[in-house]
């Protein structure tokens, strides 16, 4: 499978890493991450040009991480410092080194060959670090492939189905779905799917978490696709007549990494701008993630992975389509022709 490579992807949260190796794959790619003394954060390929053992079994010893088969020491350069076996150090003994950035909490690594850019990472998470938003987040592995989740992002209709925590009482998913306005916004390197529902009453979270009523509200679901296949989400519901950021904002950063073509890492974050002080709300918000993530939507796309079998690319299968696929189907393309400069250049 060939992926979008000169862009960053999220590969760990900051504190997943220490200066005890943690490993992960990565595009396919089986990667050691360690700190130094230093604090900073380097990422080795993770296995040694010996024997091919794991690095990442190993132990940083002195700032390098040493080979746990027969001692080869490696430093965040990838070139091998130390050979205890009484010879010169081989030319050909190193390992790729990719380069890494800390931001939002999160480790983001660099999979391309051209430089890595800091520019390409985006600004729209920055609620993570505004002091009008708390945030909490999460991790899971998903069994599908990447696309099949920002698809399952991109299209919200699945939420009056899938998960049933979020119904409206006295609204009928039917119901839900027709009085809810979407609009595709395209741009050249971002597609923003924007829904909303007017004058409704609030759905079940933000009556029983934030403590809204029978009154109708204006909410909004707005999910920003960015390549290769990262989604801030900006959502809220506010009262009639009242300004979206008076009322209540839930943004959201979905972070979504190939592990394999057929599994993915999900990194997820949730800001509010209400019980800012209350960690209690914390823990509730992030069951009612967890329990949407893990046990409706996750389950969902294994089991979709599992019936298109060793095919990953859904369009392959030439789907039936929906109205609403319309923004899904308009990131793939978008990302499609990426891939596809990127294999040109
Ligand atoms: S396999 Fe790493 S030193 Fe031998
Ligand atoms: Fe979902």
């Amino acid at each position: 499978m060939t992926y979008l490579r000169n862009c960053w992807y999220a590969a760990a949260y900051c504190t997943d890493v220490g200066t005890k190796p943690f490993a992960r794959q990565i595009l396919g790619e089986h990667i050691a991450f360690f700190r130094t003394s230093d604090g900073v954060v380097h990422g080795l390929e993770d296995r040694c040009p010996h024997r091919f053992a794991p690095l990442s079994l190993g132990a940083v010893v002195e700032d390098q991480i040493q080979c746990p088969y027969h001692g080869l020491r490696f430093g965040p350069d990838g070139a091998c410092t130390f050979n205890p076996h009484y010879s010169a150090i081989p030319a050909a003994a190193k390992v790729k080194s990719y380069a890494l950035i800390e931001r939002y909490g999160l480790i983001w690594i660099w999979m391309g060959d051209q430089p890595a850019e800091e520019t390409r990472l985006p600004a729209d998470f920055a609620f993570m670090a505004d002091a009008k938003f708390r945030a909490v987040s999460g991790y899971l592995r998903v069994e599908g492939n990447y696309q099949l989740i920002v698809d399952n992002l991109l299209d919200l209709t699945h939420a009056p189905y899938l998960h049933p925590a979020f119904a409206i009482p006295g609204i009928s998913a039917e119901e839900r779905l027709k009085r809810t306005t979407t609009e595709l916004v395209r741009e050249p390197e971002r597609v923003i799917a924007k829904r909303w529902r007017l004058a409704c009453p609030p759905n079940g979270p933000t009556r029983n978490l934030f403590g809204f009523t029978d009154e109708l509200m204006d909410s909004r679901a707005h999910m920003h696709w960015l390549p290769p296949s990262l989604i801030f989400f900006d959502a809220g519901a506010s009262r009639l007549n009242e300004a979206e950021e008076l009322g209540l904002c839930l943004p959201a950063m979905h972070a979504i990494t190939p592990e394999t073509d057929r599994a993915s890492h999900y990194f997820f974050a949730q800001g509010r701008n209400m019980l800012l002080d209350d960690p209690h709300a914390d823990e509730e918000l992030l069951g009612i993630l967890e329990n949407a993530f893990h046990n409706e939507d996750e389950p969902m796309i294994a089991a979709q992975q599992a019936r298109m079998g060793r095919e990953t690319d859904v369009m392959a299968l030439d789907p039936v389509l929906l109205k609403s696929d319309s923004a899904p189907v308009t990131a793939r393309r978008i990302l499609a022709g990426m891939i596809a400069a990127e294999q040109q250049r």
